[in-house]
């Protein structure tokens, strides 16, 4: 599934399954601008990726790339779309074109009712898991739009089984991954014929420090409490997601649009 030449925006790209999708993606060819906050949110108990995570996942790119100049960081928060907007500038500034942008950031909070969640973490769950996605959306298709046809490029987003599933105390979080779940079919319809796409991945539970944070917030013993839960009977790696994002960045995915594809080790069955 080599397809070299094609670029890429891809948020939430410090660690987890961002900085999968960020390796697949250049061991497919790809170059990646590789973004992220790397900065903690006083709303939020636990870390975020900190700057030494990006700079290590520039460090494996390059060492995948054979080749310096096919993997780059940018600090941008997802919730400022200026800043969004410039990262895609500079993508385009570097390596003349864009393929995919591919929306991986994202925050989890709850372990509470929904009326009891602090405002500002109810707000940073809806603001950097949806906000972020549509900004990322208002960002760079444009430029895919602007791509010279036939065109082939990628909208991409990761959604959740919490876009589908009741999710007790983590309301804001199934509302905002519901949201990115009707952003892309609508998303889709807006871009037929245009030969650019829309697509989600809806992850099951992937061992990330996320998911460390979803077994504090239910009280278990760690995120391996979650196997269980999985016909597949263990925790997804980022690299299972990251392969079906690789995929439908592709050019080979040119037939689907508006899915939310589960890779879910058969959690939402
Ligand atoms: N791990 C799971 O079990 C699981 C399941 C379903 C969905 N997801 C989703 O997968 C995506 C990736 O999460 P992960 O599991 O890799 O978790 P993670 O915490 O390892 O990675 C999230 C990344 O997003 C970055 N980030 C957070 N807020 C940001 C902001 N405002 N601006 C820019 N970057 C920001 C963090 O610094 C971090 O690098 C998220 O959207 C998450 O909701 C994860």
């Amino acid at each position: 599934m080599a397809v070299s030449g094609r670029v890429a925006v891809v948020t939430g790209a410090a660690r987890g399954i961002g900085a999968a999708t960020t390796m697949a993606l250049i061991a497919a060819g790809w170059s990646v601008l590789a973004v992220d906050c790397v900065a903690d949110d006083s709303a939020l108990p636990y870390p975020m990726a900190t700057e030494a995570d990006l700079d290590d996942v520039v460090a494996q790119g390059r060492v995948l790339a054979g080749d310096s100049g096919r993997i780059h960081r940018y600090r941008a928060d997802v919730r400022d779309c200026d800043a969004l907007q410039a990262a895609v500038d500079e993508a385009q500034r570097r390596w003349g074109r864009m393929d995919a942008g591919v929306a991986c950031a994202g925050v989890i909070a709850g372990g509470v009712p929904l009326w009891e969640m602090p405002e500002a973490q109810e707000q940073a769950v809806l603001d950097v898991n949806l906000g972020g996605v549509i900004s990322l959306a208002r960002a760079v298709i444009p430029a895919l739009l602007r791509q010279p046809e036939p065109r082939s490029g990628r909208f991409l987003a990761v959604a959740s089984a919490a876009a589908t599933s009741g999710l007790p105390m983590l309301a804001a979080y199934c509302a905002a991954k519901a949201g990115v779940a009707g952003l892309i079919r609508a998303l889709a319809v807006e871009l037929g014929g245009t030969g650019v796409t829309a697509n989600a991945v809806s992850p099951g539970s992937t061992d990330t420090p996320i998911l460390a944070e979803s077994a504090r917030l239910y009280d278990l013993s760690g995120p391996t409490a979650f196997a269980a839960q999985q016909p597949i009977g263990r925790l997804l790696d980022p690299r299972e997601i990251a392969a079906a994002l690789a995929f439908l960045a592709s050019p080979a995915a040119s037939g689907i649009t508006g899915a939310v594809l589960p890779v879910d080790g058969g959690l939402a069955l």
